[in-house]
């Protein structure tokens, strides 16, 4: 496994649309180890493949609604689809590309993702709050989206200092 760099906002590839991965090979399986130990490197809950410079659709999301003596669950989601969508949830969001800015964005509180694992093996997944905006927020990336497109407002210096503070 290595560390891949996290391309920002300004890299053109964060605005691009991802082709479909085709190949679920030694190829794919190094990409997904590579973006799991970047992912924890950063501290983050979720990263998508443009995000480290590959137009794939390829998206980790780790699931942080787990019982006290489990460990996080880091989902893989290759050519995601959100098939259902229901509720609303609106709360502050970051990106590990956007980095030190927050936006409040209105997301669904449950969606149902469908996705191929690293096998190619279809499943479909249902996420719940956090879960439920990350999925949302890494399919996104895969449009050539960012969250400061959709954020109603984003917080102000002040509002970042105090909500680390609660944390
Ligand atoms: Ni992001």
């Amino acid at each position: 496994m290595a560390l891949r760099n996290i391309v920002t906002k300004e890299d053109k590839i964060l605005h691009k649309v991802c082709r479909e991965q085709m190949k679920f090979d030694d190829r794919l399986h190094q990409l997904l180890d590579d973006m799991a130990q970047t992912l924890e490197n950063a501290n983050g809950v979720g990263l998508a493949a443009p995000q480290v410079g590959i137009l794939r659709r390829v998206v980790l999301v780790i699931e942080t609604n787990v019982g006290e003596d489990e460990d996080e669950q880091i989902l893989e989601l290759i050519n995601p689809v959100i098939v259902e969508s229901s509720g609303e949830q609106v709360g502050a969001e970051g990106c590990l590309s956007v980095p030190g800015e927050y936006g409040i964005v209105r997301r669904p509180e449950v969606v149902t993702v469908r996705a191929q694992d690293r096998n190619g093996e279809w499943f479909e997944y249902e996420g719940h709050g956090l879960t439920a905006r990350c999925i949302c927020h890494e399919l996104d990336h895969l449009e050539g989206h960012l969250f400061t497109e959709k954020a109603e407002r984003m917080l102000s210096e002040d509002e970042i200092k105090s909500g680390s503070e609660e944390d």
